[in-house]
């Protein structure tokens, strides 16, 4: 009876599956680090695609290596989509994700399959952003405040107060922007750099993309952000643009691995290949009004997203900084020269 009812829900296919039907497709515990919406959308069309159950928990890219770290003996995700590349290249080094092959890896961009070579197969990339300013229109026009072209701007009393950041403990976007800063400047002219614009600073949000939706809401007149995060404000009705370094800049090749000791590896391996398909690489953008460039090569890009080909992008260097200890090192620097500073 059982297995009748298993291959009626495998030809309904896409009507939704009862709980009983549910249970005996299993489960999947499911750790995103991309915003709510596209974490939401993926849990969603995966579970009614598969009749996987999926518990979904989403956190920062920082805070979700923590959690895994912490787990490392007993492992609660199976696998851990999106969230800036670094911190999956760390948990790779750590021994803390496994290797796997997908069949639909000939259907990626270069830049995908190169972050799955760099960790070993651990990690692949399923899409990418680059870094740079978000501003209120509204806000700076009324305050009189030209919006920032250059890194160096942001060193210019005209930002008193007026910047927002995340904080690199918890968010790999933050981390991203160190990283670009030390690979662009030199690692102590970088530092310097981020002491004289504390002054700047109103605050170091928890998530990457805080910042930008403090812009949004009028509350500070510059994030630094994934630019694709302000266009999706933008599109939400806030009157936010953006603008790219004249310095040029870095950019994320957001990642998926599979935990190592996941105990649900077959649903594991179905939702890692599940998610480098074209279908459910559109949802980032039809579903959760997201702009990353997807890597799927037949996903398109969306409309008016930001196109990486027309940024000015520095070849940053993954392998070094998504090296466990000189993420660590790097954070540490940051927490006693730059976070600890009095305000
Ligand atoms: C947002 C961006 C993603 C990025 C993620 C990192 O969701 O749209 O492209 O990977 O932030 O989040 P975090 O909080 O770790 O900076």
């Amino acid at each position: 009876m059982r297995r009748r009812l298993l291959s009626l829900a495998a030809l309904l296919g896409g009507i939704a599956l009862t709980p009983l039907q549910a249970a005996a497709q299993g489960t999947l515990n499911l750790y995103c680090s991309v915003q709510i919406e596209w974490c939401q959308a993926i849990a969603t069309n995966f579970q009614r695609d598969t009749g996987i159950r999926v518990n979904m928990t989403q956190r920062g890219s920082g805070e979700t290596l923590a959690a895994i770290r912490a787990e490392g003996q007993n492992p609660r995700a199976d696998v851990w989509f999106g969230g800036t590349g670094d911190p999956h290249l760390a948990a790779g080094e750590e021994n803390l994700t496994q290797a796997y092959e997908s069949p639909n890896n000939a259907n990626l961009q270069p830049w995908a399959l190169t972050q799955w070579n760099q960790s070993g197969r651990r990690s692949v990339g399923v899409y990418a952003g680059a870094v740079g300013f978000g501003f209120n229109t509204e806000l700076l026009a009324r305050k009189n405040i030209a919006p920032p072209a250059c890194w160096a701007d942001l060193l210019d009393a005209r930002f008193r107060g007026e910047i927002q950041v995340a904080n690199p403990n918890s968010s790999g976007t933050a981390y991203v922007i160190i990283a670009t800063l030390v690979q662009i400047m030199g690692e102590d002219q970088a530092f310097d750099f981020m002491r004289r614009m504390h002054p700047n600073v109103n605050s170091y949000a928890r998530s990457g993309t805080g910042p930008i939706k403090a812009v949004a809401r009028g509350e500070t007149g510059v994030s630094l952000s994934f630019v694709h995060d302000a266009v999706t404000e933008r599109n939400a009705g806030f009157p936010v643009s953006y603008a790219t370094p004249c310095e040029g800049t870095g950019f994320e090749i957001g990642s998926m691995s599979i935990i190592r000791g996941a105990r649900n590896l077959t649903q594991a391996r179905r939702f890692y290949d599940w998610a480098l398909t074209e279908p459910a690489q559109r949802l980032g953008f039809e579903a959760g009004g997201q702009l990353q460039t997807p890597s799927n090569r037949n996903a398109p890009l969306p409309p008016n997203a930001p196109d990486l080909s027309q940024i000015r992008l520095i070849e940053y260097d993954f392998a070094k900084y998504g090296r466990a200890a000189e993420r660590r090192r790097l954070i540490e620097r940051w927490d006693r020269e730059v976070g600890a500073l009095p305000r």
